[in-house]
């Protein structure tokens, strides 16, 4: 290894097919900005402290300069022998500076540097989330107060079991989602923290400033253990997880999207850029875009596992089973914000079919629940309005009709075997029977009603706006 930080102690250069299996220079390139940032920091600290010289120190701001440029130009020749992003970066500065790039490594190893990269790295991009779902949140919110009273099914075991509106249900997703942000947020914290000075494993025996490069850096503290610092990857996997849930959560959604767009249900369309045809079949449209957002979240459990599996028996400290971490981290996390931004779109696409769906809530017995409570205020315990409402529910079956079709003697003579059941029912029992009733009645907060619905919204928009 002719070029390697390491030639004198070896006798053979290793094969061409053993570099390119230990390079991880071809993904870990994305890391270059980190990277500079954090040499940055790490040599305006031994500058301050007196372990290089200040024209050291400037020599290096220069040549990082003039390295951040050949990248952004694409000049910057990327190389094998390099074997990654750290050793790249540090050989051509010194080929550009000469003596003062060879110092910048004091005090440091590419195990504290590379834990600090993915770090800088794993920060901007739960910021980018954040602002993601944040987007994604506001459409949500937006179909979901135009439909706050528009009735839609709602299921549970696929059977259809109650009435709720469409903003009710969208507003499922504002939850599932403002609790995401929530666990990014808290990976944050936890990922914002400095391994730099930690050196291979033991620490450093120069004076160095950790705080210092906390601070020039944006951390929130240091890491407190040398051996932890550079090899644990908690917060990558606890990343993972979070994106594994939001993918989920979205999956669900995808699911659900397919469902309504499916003739069967007929309940929504999605505009035309989301779809494609079929190369046979001429009256194809198909929601792809759903359909891989809940196969791509197949891909984000796979990273999830990969990443618990690479850390499950390593010794401390640093191993390079550890180079292993960045293809899956930088995967969830590019799936995720592909699939944000798409989703954001998607929803502003969506075609909503209010008829058909008060048409699906008109069959399925969605306010048997409604009977049964009108018949629980009206003095009957809850058990026994059950098993009336559930006999009505037979008989309207074999009528072949719906429980709002039915005159109150046909109720009442279904109800017979309940004792008392059948008196309690009068002329108002209609007015609990329909949709707009159903709905209505459920007023409190976390309910379908929809000015509850409306509340929601305006809640969820002033936490939003902060
Ligand atoms: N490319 C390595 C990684 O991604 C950098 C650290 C290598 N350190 C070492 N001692 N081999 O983890």
């Amino acid at each position: 290894n002719a070029s390697g930080a390491w030639s004198g102690r070896f006798s053979e250069p290793v094969s061409d097919l053993v570099k390119r299996y230990t390079a991880s220079v071809f993904f870990d390139c994305r890391m270059a900005a980190q990277d500079i940032r954090g040499s940055l920091a790490h040599a305006r600290m031994l500058a301050k402290q007196n372990i290089i010289g200040n024209q050291d120190l400037s020599d290096i701001e220069r040549g990082m300069a003039q390295i951040i440029g050949e990248i952004e130009r694409g000049e910057f020749v990327w190389t094998l022998d390099g074997e990654d992003v750290h050793m790249n970066i540090e050989q051509r500065l010194t080929a550009l500076i000469g003596d003062a790039g060879k110092r910048l490594h004091t005090g440091r190893s590419r195990n504290d540097q590379v834990a600090t990269d993915i770090r800088l790295w794993l920060r901007d991009a739960i910021d980018s989330i954040l602002v993601l779902i944040g987007d994604f949140q506001k459409n949500v919110l937006d179909l979901a107060e135009l439909h706050a009273a528009t009735p839609l099914p709602g299921h549970t075991h696929l059977q259809i079991a109650q009435p709720v509106t469409f903003g009710h249900h969208l507003m499922a997703y504002y939850e599932m989602t403002r609790r995401d942000a929530e666990r990014f947020a808290d990976v944050r914290r936890r990922t914002n923290r400095l391994p730099l000075g930690s050196a291979a494993l033991a620490g450093t025996s120069y004076p160095i400033d950790r705080e210092f490069v906390a601070r020039e850096l944006g951390f929130d503290e240091v890491c407190e253990n040398s051996l932890d610092a550079v090899s644990d990857r908690d917060f990558a996997i606890e990343f993972c997880a979070a994106v594994a849930t939001t993918m989920m959560h979205l999956s669900r959604l995808s699911e659900e999207l397919i469902l309504w767009m499916s003739p069967r249900f007929g309940f929504i369309d999605l505009a035309d850029r989301f779809t494609t045809g079929s190369s046979i079949m001429p009256q194809k449209k198909n929601p792809d875009v759903p359909e891989l957002v809940r196969g791509k979240t197949g891909r984000v459990n796979g990273h999830l596992i990969a990443l618990l599996t690479l850390m499950k028996g390593q010794p401390l400290a640093y191993n390079k089973d550890n180079q292993e971490d960045k293809e899956p981290l930088f995967d969830a996390a590019d799936t995720l914000i592909d699939t944000l931004r798409i989703y954001a779109d998607m929803i502003t696409g969506i075609k909503v079919k209010p008829d058909n769906m008060l048409q699906a809530l008109s069959l399925g017995f969605a306010t048997a629940t409604d009977l049964a409570d009108y018949l629980v205020k009206k003095g009957l315990a809850f058990r026994d309005a059950h098993e009336a409402v559930a006999l009505a529910v037979r008989a309207a079956e074999i009528k072949g009709g719906e429980l709002p079709h039915m005159s109150i003697d046909e109720l009442r003579a279904c109800m017979a075997h309940v004792a008392g059941a059948g008196e309690k029912i009068g002329e108002d029992i209609y007015a609990v029977l329909t949709v707009e009733g159903s709905l209505a009645s459920r007023s409190h907060i976390g309910g379908t009603a929809p000015n509850q619905v409306r509340a929601a919204i305006e809640r969820a928009r002033a936490r939003l706006a902060k």
